[in-house]
């Protein structure tokens, strides 16, 4: 299959590891040049010279002002931006007793304001290329609330309608925007997760009964089965697929 990614120019952020760092991988491999971000400045930059992006900076997407300042320096490092991976994020387990105000401001910040805020800085470029895509990443638990994950159920969902709205408002330039939504996939936040839900067990008993409990394939992903997909949003071949949000979940996902 051409995917027609040569020469792309793609922004991931949360890209120094996990998915992010999978789906900047796979695009470089497709001959894109990416641009990566991420809080901490030593592992973006280590993982984008890895990797071979064109550019990697520390940002975080929950600060206004550090988006801002990504997205242009990436525009001038890229020559222009095409695409738009919305990645960066992370688990934020607890159900409702255990949320306080904070945690839920923190949360939408990173799983809703984010989006917007980086969708926003990006999209003027993307007209200016004639055109574009957006991917934002969530979680199967949009769509399937699971109060122990209470934030992120709630938050996702918010999430999943947020893609399908711009999707709707920048058909008319061209701009595609997709969601794709997670089930249980290895990445180091599952390390957090297992710290803080089960910290006496050992991590491979706990991930592998995670697995069996909610996962009808039995195993946990690998990031590499999810940045094919997202590849795959941002390529030729995906030219009529806009406002969709399909699940990378090994079956998780109790609905039609
Ligand atoms: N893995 C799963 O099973 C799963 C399931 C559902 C949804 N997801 C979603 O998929 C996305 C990727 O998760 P992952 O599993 O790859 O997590 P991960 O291994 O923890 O990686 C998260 C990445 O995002 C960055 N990041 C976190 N907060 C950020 C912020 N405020 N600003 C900029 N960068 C930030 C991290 O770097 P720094 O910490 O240095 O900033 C890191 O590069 C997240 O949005 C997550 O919620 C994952």
């Amino acid at each position: 299959m051409k995917l027609g990614l040569e020469g792309r120019r793609v922004l991931v952020t949360g890209g120094s590891k996990g998915l992010g760092e999978a789906i900047a991988r796979e695009l470089v491999e497709e001959g894109a040049l990416v641009a990566i971000c991420s809080r901490s400045e030593d592992e973006v930059r280590a993982t984008g010279e890895a990797i071979g992006a064109t550019y990697a900076q520390a940002a975080d997407v929950t600060d206004p002002e550090q988006v801002r300042d990504f997205v242009a320096r990436s525009a001038e490092a890229l020559g222009g931006i095409d695409a738009l991976v919305n990645n960066a994020g992370r688990a934020h387990p607890g159900n409702f007793a255990a949320l306080s105000d904070e945690d839920w401001q923190h949360d939408f910040e990173v799983k809703v304001l984010a989006l917007i805020r980086c969708s926003r800085e990006a999209l003027p470029h993307m007209r200016r290329a004639g055109g574009g895509r957006i991917v934002n990443v969530g979680a199967v638990y949009s769509r399937m609330p699971d109060p122990t994950f209470f934030a992120t159920s709630v938050n996702r969902a918010a999430g999943n309608n947020f893609t399908k709205a711009l999707a709707m408002e920048v058909a008319k330039d061209g701009i595609l925007v997709n969601g794709v939504n997670i089930g249980f996939v290895i990445t180091p936040q599952w390390d957090n997760i297992h710290r803080r839900r089960a910290p006496d067990q050992p991590r491979e008993e706990f991930l592998d009964q995670m697995a069996a409990q909610d996962v009808p394939l039995g195993r946990m992903g690998r990031p590499d089965e999810v940045s094919g997909l997202v590849t795959f949003l941002l390529s030729d071949r995906a030219s009529y697929i806009t406002g969709a949000s399909i699940d990378v979940a090994g079956g998780m996902g109790r609905y039609v």
